[in-house]
């Protein structure tokens, strides 16, 4: 493109202008493929142009595109609203629409404070989160991310919520299998409690499986029940930002379910309309929402919530993800492609860890393996590892992993619908990329066996 284009996004960086998109493969307008191997960014969990969803959503586009939720209530909100609630735990019934993940958080936190204040805890406001984590872009939801190089600008702009660190056993060499390292890591949020003042924390948010900012970090054994009875001992609701984990993708609906450690609220979004639409959710306790209904109502809403459209894609996708078996297939293949990256260790030293439940898989690169230190800032990993695969025809995903300034690490998240052959394509382009990356940064690499 040579021409100055009137569109920005966050830099000057221009990709090739997409043409089509099909299953788990796309092709730019001059013709060159690529294998979508991040889903976008963890977005089209069920593959892109499926023709269900896409025919589930001609037929309402023909009877309507939009009915504002104040004139009319419409048939697929009613009806993805019921789907949603029967797939959330027990007593997480009721179903608030919105268009993005950041959206859903926020609306996850205006709702905990308003029950809050219904219930006559008016001294509640704090919300707890990890370091690192990402929760959206929005000031409400940026307040509890921890991602300084996004949230730093803003810093003067939002009132400071408190952070523990996030269970990063790798880093802190504790073995994540064994109970006490998850109470090691829970206990922390218990002493932040303590620290700010119990009366005054009204809720904690946590990402069950993490995504972009701890590269799919998966939780060490019992810190997701340990949390759940620190939330109930103290009287915080509990919140899993499921924007990026819920959907299907750990091969169940949700990812919280590997723990039976229910939440009071949850956010959904990306995986929930798979890119065909900007669907997102907040999934809520009936309590809660009885409790502010019958306080005179949540104080909340978007123009486009609810829009018929976006629920009939959502309510096509779950039907999709059902009929066609593929939270057992993100399950299995997951496990495949998870093991696939586990053997790249030998042959690229540089690889200090592999980590990621099911579909939602991230391998992180450093300079040593045993004290875990990050490759040099100058290398730029997270982005030129990116750029090489991208140029090889493979598309992945990557951050810093360390506070957002230094350390890389890369998410490997095809869609749920990928096949082994695909996974053996994607680890092809995947070595060769490492071998140029290493190749470039002057890194070691064993030979192959
Ligand atoms: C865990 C999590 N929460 C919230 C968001 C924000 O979602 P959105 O970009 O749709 O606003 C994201 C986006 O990456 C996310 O990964």
């Amino acid at each position: 493109m040579t021409q100055k284009s009137r569109l920005f996004y966050q830099s000057r960086s221009r990709r090739p202008v997409l043409d089509k998109a099909r299953g788990v493969y796309m092709w730019d307008i001059a013709g060159k493929r690529y294998l979508d191997g991040s889903s976008g960014a963890m977005v089209c969990n069920i593959g892109h142009s499926n023709p269900h969803v896409l025919e589930a959503m001609r037929r309402q586009m023909e009877k309507s595109s939009f009915g504002y939720r104040l004139h009319f209530e419409t048939e697929p909100a009613e009806q993805l609203a019921e789907k949603t609630a029967a797939l959330s735990p027990p007593g997480l019934d009721r179903v608030f629409f919105v268009s993005g993940g950041s959206e859903a958080v926020e609306s996850t936190i205006k709702l905990a404070r308003q029950y809050a204040l219904a219930i006559g805890e008016a001294q509640r406001w704090k919300v707890i989160s990890r370091h690192p984590s990402y929760h959206g872009c929005t000031l409400g939801a940026l307040a509890v991310t921890s991602y300084a190089p996004l949230t730093a600008p803003f810093d003067p702009m939002m009132r400071p919520m408190p952070k523990i660190p996030a269970p990063r056993a790798y880093l802190d060499g504790l073995d994540p299998d064994d109970p006490a390292t998850g109470r090691h890591y829970a206990n922390m949020l218990e002493e932040r409690i303590l620290a700010e003042g119990p009366e005054t924390v009204l809720a904690f948010i946590v990402e069950p499986v993490g995504g972009a900012s701890t590269g799919a970090l998966v939780p060490p054994a019992g810190y997701m029940e340990r949390i759940r009875e620190i939330c109930d001992a103290y009287g915080l609701l509990l919140i899993h930002d499921e924007v990026m984990s819920g959907g299907g993708r750990t091969g169940r609906f949700f990812a919280s379910e590997h723990w039976g450690a229910a939440p009071d609220i949850i956010a959904i979004s990306k995986g929930f309309g798979a890119g065909y639409m900007p669907l997102g959710a907040m999934i809520a306790h009936d309590r809660i929402v009885e409790a502010v209904l019958d306080a005179g109502g949540f104080a909340h809403g978007f123009t486009y919530a609810g829009n018929p459209l976006a629920c009939a894609a959502g309510l096509a996708v779950i039907t999709e993800i059902e009929t066609q078996g593929m939270m057992a297939n993100a399950a299995a293949m997951g496990t495949l492609l998870k093991s696939r990256l586990a053997g790249l260790m030998e042959r690229f030293p540089f690889i200090g860890d592999v980590r990621g439940l099911g579909l939602l898989l991230a391998f992180e690169l450093v300079a040593d393996r045993h004290t875990m230190m990050p490759l040099p800032r100058a290398l730029n990993a997270h982005d030129r590892l990116v750029e090489i695969a991208y140029e090889n025809g493979l598309i992945i995903y990557s951050r810093r992993s360390r506070g957002g300034y230094s350390g890389d690490h890369f998410l490997v998240c095809p869609p749920m619908i990928v096949t082994e052959a695909q996974i053996d394509e994607i680890m092809g382009m995947l070595i060769v990329s490492l071998e140029r990356f290493a190749a470039e940064a002057g890194l070691p690499v064993a030979r192959a066996a």
